[in-house]
């Protein structure tokens, strides 16, 4: 047996406060079972006062299964334990490089109502990892209620094509500055397009912003090399109007938590929904419509305000496969007083 232990970003710890270790082990379990050796004995150790999360395997990792776990949310670093007890030996493993673009397009940003960006490329992770697709594949990502955009730039760093739908004009536009600043303040090539995704009239007319850019310029000469980056300003329940069918690997979203955050209670945004079932039941036909088969959606919400068995049967009675079991269900932590926060994992077979 080779034994890995793995520390935990800090930050993971904020984020999850006290179950960030249970969170970290189901984001190794769901890794682990990409790699290419045989792992066991998931779980937290104590190693001089400092808590690590262990993996055996059968074998040395490989260097496709250090790229892997390289990107996994919790991690900051990884040894390979030498010796029989961790007190004897810990040797350090060179990360892989695999960001597109720098991480900080994720991490600059805060403002009220931010998705935690550790939390967002853990729901990045898992949708890829459950899904039939790989990192190395062309994966175009779908937010259909992406807010300014943290899950967009997460799927940017890892080189995917991102792509938005949000009611809120201003978040769009916020969304859309940050982006094109970034892309100005790191020197890189890009085009910038705004059209019509819908609409006969120019009164009902729905626009995308979308991005074309690549991290040098020799890729940026190969048109085939960009990526893209688009965020429309709609509806949640017509991204099939705005894209077409089969177009996305995976949908990854932060659903609205049910609750006001400082305005009377009501239901209703004023243009969106702040109730996750409605938002689920209205938009889910669509949804499922512009994932490709083999690809997941993984979906986050407030458990406090919805359980988790009335949300599945939702997606079950559209035919699609809810990964319920474990290590899929170790997600739930508290955020606040008023926020239980969990993610559901749904694949289209
Ligand atoms: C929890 S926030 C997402 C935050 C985002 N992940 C971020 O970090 O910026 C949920 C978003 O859903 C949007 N929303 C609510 N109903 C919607 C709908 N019907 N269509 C599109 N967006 C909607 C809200 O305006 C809000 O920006």
């Amino acid at each position: 047996m080779v034994k890995y232990l793995i520390l935990q970003n800090p930050g993971h710890n904020r984020v999850f406060y006290k179950e960030a270790g249970e969170l970290a082990a189901a984001e190794l379990s769901i890794a682990s079972q990409r790699l290419s050796v045989e792992c066991t004995d998931i779980a937290t150790q104590e190693v001089a006062g400092v808590r690590y999360i262990t993996l055996s395997c059968n074998d040395d990792l490989s260097e496709a299964d250090i790229n892997i776990l390289s990107r996994l949310s919790f991690v900051f670093a990884i040894f390979h334990q030498f010796g029989i007890f961790a007190e004897d030996g810990l040797l350090p493993i060179p990360f892989a490089k695999y960001e597109y673009l720098d991480s900080k397009i994720s991490t600059l940003q805060k403002y009220p109502g931010k998705t935690n960006e550790l939390f967002t490329k853990m729901m990045v992770n898992v949708a890829l990892l459950a899904s039939d697709f790989t990192y190395d594949d062309a994966i175009s990502l779908l937010d259909p209620i992406s807010g300014r955009g943290t899950t967009l730039n997460e799927a940017a760093v890892y080189g995917f094509n991102a792509f938005g739908v949000e009611i809120e004009h201003k978040s769009v536009h916020e969304n859309q500055v940050f982006f094109k600043k970034h892309l100005q303040n790191e020197r890189l090539k890009y085009l910038s397009d705004r059209r019509m995704v819908y609409g006969k009239k120019k009164s009902e007319a729905i626009y995308i912003d979308e991005f074309e850019y690549a991290n040098s310029k020799e890729a940026f000469k190969d048109e085939t090399q960009r990526k893209k980056l688009g965020v429309v300003n709609g509806n949640a329940q017509d991204v099939d109007k705005y894209f077409k069918k089969n177009s996305f690997n995976l949908i990854v979203g932060d659903l609205p938590y049910g609750i006001a955050h400082g305005n009377s209670g009501a239901n209703k945004s004023s243009t969106g929904t702040r109730n996750p079932l409605e938002l689920i039941r209205t938009g889910l036909p669509a949804w499922k419509a512009v994932l490709k088969t083999g690809g997941t959606m993984v979906l986050a919400w407030n458990s406090f305000v919805l359980a988790k068995n009335r949300l599945a049967e939702v997606f079950e009675q559209q035919g699609l496969k809810v990964l319920n079991e474990a290590p899929y269900d170790g997600f739930e932590h508290m955020v606040d007083k008023s926020i239980k926060r969990d993610i559901i994992v749904v694949k289209k077979l």
